[in-house]
């Protein structure tokens, strides 16, 4: 099937006239769709639809806007089970994790509809007699939405929920890994009542399209999702016109194991947050800092644990560990295990590909742990976006948030300890922007801030009532009924 791109209310072809093929990571035979291959042409239609849109959308009663939302939730949920299905087909996660993955989107949409009957402003008293003080949250503009593939359906969710209820416009730019299910979400906006030209789509396969998106002059706020090292090019584009921008990107975080763990829950949890989406998340646990007088033990058990991990198409339920995204992912994973190796450290498991016809199409990898780590080793300093789980030793609590803290990222972490000091010294000291006590470095919920510190984030974050700060600016009222000319700071 051929998929379109959605423009001001149109599923439409690209200029180009061209298409690119996405496949399924599990069996690279089977073509999961074709989508338009949009080009600079494509960017301008669609930023000049959301402008249209924008004076009509800004002025719908924001209760309005959030009942649409609401009926997209429901929507959603009516189709949970398809559009999870399409999604693991798509981009490889394991099927339970893809239900997840829309059930994210399902929570963003019904919290932020929610707040189309909140958003709310302050009032407060003025320093002069008569005067009336007050604040309101009004909308940017055109947002630009940039997003990846590893959260396919809740990244964009995330992003364009708030966008909207705001009163905002969106052009959306998927990764080309994942334009089904952003094209899914994008058609049950359209059901659910999203006027046309308020939510448009344009699928790429080139990072041509993106660039020009984020660099559109009408294009007020960006939103990005993807590497430090992308987010650093889009900074310095968005720079150039003032425009507000939110970064979420690259992260190496850390699971510490304390001498007075629960070592069974410890090891869930580091199977969890380093194998969970094939290691394939930004919040991945890829470091696990673990107490000298309990790490032999805990090595045994976590060594144990991914050895039995079912690798496969997770289509099939019994599948624990789906595929790597391409072969560009799979090269990145090899090369940094080469690299582990030569910096030293011991392959206590995985270290390669599968074997057999049920991985031979398929971008699999055996999950992975290195023992006897150096926190300066590149294998715990660098993302590497795979299922590949570095252990470190460490002497105490101090000793662990030292290494835990010394990375570039800052974006998750997470304390298995009984210790309630312990924990909440943890909490005070880990420079990450989400922590955990007795669970893994993933499973943020909707209504929570989401992001990162150092070169996870540019100090924004995505979810909770801090989307509605990136969505929107805020006004500052003044009504003077005085019926005179009242100076601030001068009449007293
Ligand atoms: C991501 O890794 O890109 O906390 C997002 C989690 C998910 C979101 C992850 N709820 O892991």
């Amino acid at each position: 099937m051929t998929y379109k791109n959605f423009i001001g209310g149109e599923w439409v072809d690209s200029a180009t006239a061209k298409v690119f093929e996405k496949t399924n990571p599990a069996d690279t035979s089977e073509v999961v769709g074709e989508f338009q291959d949009s080009n600079v042409q494509d960017v301008e239609h669609a930023v000049a639809a959301a402008l249209r849109a924008y004076p009509s959308w800004r002025l719908t009663p924001a209760p309005k806007r959030g009942e649409i939302l609401y009926r997209a939730a429901q929507l959603l949920m009516e189709r949970k089970e398809d559009l999870a299905w399409q999604m693991t087909r798509e981009m490889g996660k394991v099927l339970v994790e893809a239900r997840g993955d829309v059930q994210e989107a399902i929570d963003m949409a019904y919290y932020m509809a929610g707040e189309g009957r909140r958003q709310f402003g302050q009032t407060t008293p003025s320093e002069l007699p008569d005067k009336y003080c007050m604040t309101e949250r009004v909308p940017i503009g055109v947002c630009a939405l940039i997003t990846p593939w590893n959260f396919p359906m809740a990244i964009p969710a995330w992003k364009c929920m708030p966008a909207l209820i705001c009163g905002n416009t969106v052009v959306m730019k998927p990764s080309p890994e994942s334009p089904l299910s952003m094209y899914n979400f994008v058609e049950v906006l359209e059901e659910a009542g999203v006027p046309g030209g308020v939510v448009n789509f344009v699928a790429s396969s080139s990072s041509s399209a993106g660039q020009a998106l984020i660099a559109h002059p009408d294009v007020r706020a960006v939103s990005f999702t993807g590497s430090t090292e992308v987010g650093r090019q889009v900074a310095q584009t968005c720079a150039g016109t003032f425009k507000r921008l939110t970064l979420e990107m690259g992260g190496k975080n850390v699971i510490l194991v304390m001498e007075d763990a629960d070592l069974r829950l410890a090891i869930d949890g580091a199977i969890w947050g380093g194998f969970g989406t094939t290691g394939q998340r930004c919040t991945a646990a890829s470091r696990v800092v673990v107490h000298k007088r309990v790490y032999k033990e805990f090595c045994k058990g976590f060594v144990e644990r991914a050895r039995s991990l079912k690798i496969g198409n997770g289509l099939d339920p019994s599948v624990e560990v789906g595929p790597l995204i391409n072969r560009k992912q799979l090269n990145k994973v090899e090369e940094y295990v080469g690299i582990g190796k030569e910096e030293g450290a011991s392959l206590l498991c995985g270290g390669e590909q599968p074997q057999g016809e049920a991985h031979a199409r398929g971008w699999f990898y055996l999950p992975t742990i290195f023992g006897d780590c150096h926190p300066r080793m590149r294998i715990v300093q660098e993302e590497i976006f795979g299922p590949v789980v570095a252990l470190i030793p460490c002497e105490n609590l101090e000793e662990a948030i030292e290494i835990g803290n010394a990375v570039p990222y800052g974006l998750s972490s997470a304390i298995y300890t009984q210790d309630v000091n312990k924990a909440f010294h943890a909490m005070r000291e880990m420079e990450t922007g989400i922590f955990y006590v007795n669970a893994s470095t993933i499973g943020a919920e909707t209504h929570l801030p989401f992001g990162g510190v150092k070169q996870t984030g540019n100090g924004h974050r995505e979810a909770a009532v801090a989307a509605l700060e990136f969505y929107s600016e805020w006004k500052s009222i003044y009504v003077d009924f005085s019926g005179k000319l009242q100076r601030a700071q001068i009449d007293s």
